[in-house]
């Protein structure tokens, strides 16, 4: 197969055609984080409860349908089609919501929700499976998906903003239908590319088939109840398409539209990635590498000094004057740095420590993890209005020492886990 083909240093060509359909996949979503809660406030004059509402509700739907992509992928459709009815939802969604009136506003909330469960674990899913005979690139691979990932969410707020501002709230929705179509036509004109990798069910390396029930077990409480943990990671750090544009708006000094913002933390996450994978690589060679759930753990106290970096710029500002945008700035650097620690690691940890049956599924679980973080990070943006900004970011700061704590707690036993996987991996 053409996926099989290339030398064995180089990535699977397969690799480009999915850094390209997720690319624009994520213009699409980050589209939706840009604006939609200005919409809400500006136009269909909402209350904060109700963006909150509407908000989360959005993206835990977005990250909890992958339960349900996964599960079809793995199940019926595979890969392959589950990625191409999920694309074509989108669109749809895209063109629906340009309309501009509430039912149709709702319809396309849905429709996206629903798209995207169907096509991003399983875009992910088969990065990972591109790499079973090459355990040892995977980490790279995962590493160069996320550039394009970051690539798609750091135009995607700039554009937005340049065409909200000269054209209307409907060309900005609406660019993202476009997104959505190139996103399909990437997928579809390397479909053979993809070779096995985007099938159902993986041809089963030896080893893993012997995996015994036992074992299967723990590997899957064990990654859930991390995935539970990590739920706080994104309960913070979806802020950005909420609470942190209405601060960019409201609280600061700029000649940026709000959205803007949200650009810094995928240009942070680009910048830094390379950083660390030299970073991480140097520390191996010592044999000093920190474990993936310790780095899991780092992004999520990285996340907390951001949040409270943004509490004392809300204190800064008593609470509510403008302040300088460096503080903002500096806070969606910081939420970077914690992403790049947490979140490349995870996917990748998923794909390595799942059983290998139920694969598509545990990616769909590691997101059902984001899901409830995004529904959460609408429940306590609600409470944007109601109390003192400071007061608000702390809030959020407490929330993640918890997780922080409980992290910590379980970090034996999932460092255990992970040491048997890898050597099942590698034997
Ligand atoms: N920035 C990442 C993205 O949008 C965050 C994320 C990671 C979301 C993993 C889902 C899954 O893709």
């Amino acid at each position: 197969m053409p996926a099989r083909a290339s030398p064995a240093h180089r990535h699977p060509p397969g690799l480009y055609v999915l850094f390209f359909t997720e690319l624009w996949e994520r213009y699409s979503f980050y589209s939706m984080m840009a604006i939609l809660t200005l919409y809400m406030d500006e136009v269909l004059h909402f209350d904060a409860a109700r963006i909150g509402r509407v908000y989360g509700g959005y993206i835990g739907g977005v990250y909890l349908l992958p339960l349900v992509g996964g599960l079809l992928a793995d199940r019926v459709l595979g890969f392959y089609r589950a990625v191409l009815v999920g694309g074509a939802l989108m669109l749809l969604g895209h063109l629906v919501l340009a309309v501009e009136s509430l039912p149709f506003f709702y319809t396309a909330l849905v429709l996206l929700a629903a798209g995207s469960g169907l096509l991003k674990p399983n875009v992910s899913t088969i990065v990972g499976n591109l790499y079973h005979d090459r355990p040892e690139l995977r980490d790279a691979g995962f590493n160069l998906f996320y550039l394009g990932i970051n690539l798609g969410a750091l135009i995607s707020p700039i554009s937005v903003a340049w065409l909200r501002a000269h054209y209307g709230w409907s060309m900005a929705f609406g660019s993202a239908a476009l997104a959505m179509a190139l996103s399909l036509a990437c997928f579809i004109g390397g479909r053979r590319y993809l070779g096995h990798a985007a099938d159902r069910v993986q041809p089963e390396a030896p080893d893993q088939a012997a995996l015994s029930p036992d074992e299967a077990r723990l590997r899957v409480t064990t990654l859930l109840a991390m995935f539970g943990i990590v739920a706080v990671f994104w309960l913070a750090f979806y802020q950005n398409g909420f609470t942190l544009t209405f601060w960019a708006r409201d609280n600061t000094v700029t000649p940026f539209a709000p959205e803007t913002f949200q650009s810094v933390e995928p240009l942070g996450v680009i910048v830094f990635s390379g950083a660390f994978v030299g970073l991480w690589a140097w520390l191996g060679r010592r044999g000093l590498e920190p474990s993936t759930p310790v780095k899991i753990l780092f992004g999520i106290l990285l996340v907390a000094t951001a949040f409270g970096v943004m509490a004392v710029a809300g204190l800064a500002g008593g609470d509510a004057g403008r302040v300088s945008m460096n503080w903002i700035v500096g806070a969606y650097l910081l939420i970077a740095l914690g992403e790049v620690c947490l979140s490349p690691m995870g996917l990748s940890l998923v794909n390595r420590v799942a059983p290998p049956r139920s694969r598509g599924m545990m990616m769909g679980a590691w997101f059902v993890g984001l899901s409830a973080g995004g529904y959460f990070s609408g429940v306590l943006g609600a409470y944007w209005g109601t109390m003192p900004h400071s007061r608000f970011f702390f809030l959020v700061v407490g929330v993640l020492l918890g997780a922080a704590g409980l992290l910590a707690l379980l970090m034996p036993r999932l460092n255990r886990v992970l040491r048997q996987a890898q050597r099942a991996d590698t034997a």
